[in-house]
């Protein structure tokens, strides 16, 4: 077994490069079907699904186009409550077919925010695709239509995901080593 340590913590290997691999493979033949002839954005949430983004776009042998935006988000005021904004999103949204890209889909809210900013720019659909999903920590209703791995509810660095700053660079997936009692 592989054994990593980031910082303070130690990661075993869990899933190995082959398998994500084989994982994103399947989701971009997932994806050609879906999107074949309809000309989709792609929108990478950055920082972490770059690497995600890089691998299913390889894989993807249709017309698409892909962009990359970083979440902010802060309180506005007391009408307008939290306000998430899409920070480098210069493409027209309208009447197109978007796909978002995230590392990791965990509780939800991120995309939920995601899903918000963009309905304002009225696409003519939107869909969410992610290289892992945690089911276990999910809270919220949106369907999320396109997974590459489900995981247990654990911690993971690797593939495009970090640990304050470290591991992105890691191909396959690492999982914490929970602290013996
Ligand atoms: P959310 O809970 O679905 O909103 O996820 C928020 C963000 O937390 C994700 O985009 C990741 O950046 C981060 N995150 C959630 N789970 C993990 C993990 O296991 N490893 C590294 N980052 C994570």
């Amino acid at each position: 077994m592989t054994r990593i340590r980031l910082h303070d913590l130690d990661f075993d290997l869990f899933i190995p490069e082959a398998e994500v691999n084989a994982a994103v493979d399947r989701l971009a033949g997932e994806l050609r079907t879906k999107y074949n002839g309809k000309r989709p954005l792609f929108v990478g949430v950055l920082n972490g699904a770059f690497f995600f983004a890089a691998e299913l776009m390889k894989r993807l042998d249709i017309e698409c186009e892909i962009t990359f935006v970083k979440v902010a988000s802060y309180l506005g005021t007391s009408t307008t409550g939290r306000v998430t904004d899409l920070i480098g999103l210069n493409e027209r949204i309208e009447g197109r077919h978007v796909v978002v890209l995230e590392d990791i889909v965990d509780t939800g809210n991120t995309v939920k925010h995601i899903l918000d900013a963009l309905a304002d720019h009225h696409p003519a659909s939107v869909s969410i695709a992610t290289l892992l999903f945690k089911p276990d920590a999910y809270k919220q209703t949106i369907p999320i239509e396109h997974v590459a791995v489900r995981i247990p509810n654990a911690f993971v660095v690797g593939s495009g995901l970090d640990h304050d700053g470290l591991g992105r660079n890691l191909p396959g997936i690492y999982r914490i080593i929970e602290q013996q009692p």
